[in-house]
């Protein structure tokens, strides 16, 4: 499993302009190693990986990490006295560390104490976390399963009467009962008019009949992420509603049609913002159609109008376009897909047609 990701990382130092990567970030020691700590770092040449941390985690690291040597830090050793045995037994002068990662002050007490120079790595991490092996997509599966056991519940619960806050504590609850380790994020519920609030925070409003109700939650399963947002309604549905409904349920039909490896992200977010344009929506849909995910919630480069990269095959994308009008009610709809050479593979089950509760 972690070791596909350790291997990779392996392979590609041998044609690194530096000697060997320092990794300190929670997200990135997980990704090489498969364990969850607080503390620790993990150091990586062509042929030898190390993993140090202290007292608390040595022994669980001890049983769940393959692959690496382990060192435990303690009085006289500390991570940089490690860090620089490591490299004076490596012949490590250029160290890359994760500069989007690294706090400056954490830079500047590496910096005074490193023998090696630290270096920026080149984006390494990013591209070989984009595109996810087998493994890793089955954990992504399964922390949708739990997400749409949760949503399934919720459509049981919501009425007129209950706050927005409630329908999130259920969601977070009922996914926490299915197996979560956590959420993928804070999760979004958003009614009536605050529904144009594409990432408002779940407050006390009541719902209503008439009201659309948008629900934008994860699950955290096995070290990987979830993301999908249904919107319903409760009681009945204006003529407006209902177009913008169908609107941005068109929109995302047809961005999965067109979501294949070599997509530019540019072009397949310009599926859905053309047709949203198209029915007379466009300056309320201020956001990108979708982003990569995987550890993170926002795992890299995706269908932003920004990206003029081709994504790849194994990039799991989500396709969420969303159309909010300021003090009526706002619609999101999202799905998120593996992309293959022929075109894609939705994680999703739920229905998306319209729902009134
Ligand atoms: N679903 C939360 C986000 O995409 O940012
Ligand atoms: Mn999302």
């Amino acid at each position: 499993m972690f070791e596909e990701n350790l291997k990779g990382i392996l392979s590609a130092l041998k044609d690194a302009p530096y000697g060997a990567v320092l990794l300190t970030s929670p997200q990135n020691r997980f990704y090489v190693t498969g364990f969850h700590s607080s503390a620790g770092i993990a150091l990586i040449s062509k042929d030898r990986a190390v993993f140090a941390t202290d007292f608390r985690y040595f022994e669980d690291a001890g049983a769940k990490i393959q692959g690496f040597e382990l060192v435990m830090t303690k009085s006289g050793l500390s991570y940089t006295d490690i860090i620089n045995r490591f490299c004076a037994e490596e012949g490590v002068t250029e160290l890359a560390f994760e500069a989007d990662a690294m706090s400056y002050a954490g830079y500047q007490a590496y910096s005074a104490k490193l023998t090696a120079k630290l270096v920026p790595e080149d984006g390494l991490m990013a591209r070989l976390r984009h595109i996810k092996h087998d493994f890793e997509l089955e954990r992504i599966e399964k922390a949708q399963r739990i997400a749409e056991a949760a949503f399934d519940k919720i459509l049981t619960a919501i009425r007129p009467g209950i706050r927005e806050c409630d329908i999130a504590a259920e969601l977070d609850y009922q996914m926490r009962l299915f197996g979560a380790t956590a959420n993928s994020f804070d999760t979004i519920v958003v009614s009536g008019e605050n529904g144009s609030l594409c990432h408002g925070v779940p407050g006390e409003r009541v719902i209503q009949n008439g009201d659309f109700i948008t629900m934008d939650f994860g699950a955290l399963w096995g070290g990987y992420c979830s993301d999908m947002t249904r919107t319903v309604a409760v009681g009945h549905v204006s003529d407006e509603q209902r177009k913008v409904y169908d609107t941005v349920l068109r929109a995302q039909t047809e961005s999965l049609a067109a979501a294949k490896a070599g997509i530019i992200g540019a072009d397949l977010h310009k599926v859905a913002a053309d047709i949203i344009e198209g029915a007379g929506y466009g300056e309320y849909f201020g956001h990108s159609l979708g982003h990569s995910l995987g550890i993170d919630v926002h795992d890299g480069l995706g269908a932003q109008p920004t990206n003029m990269e081709p994504l790849q095959e194994g990039v799991v994308v989500t396709i969420e376009p969303g159309i909010y009008l300021p003090g009526k009610f706002g619609v999101r709809i999202e799905d998120f897909v593996v992309l293959t050479k022929d075109g894609c593979r939705n994680f999703m089950k739920a229905p998306k047609e319209l729902i009134i509760l």
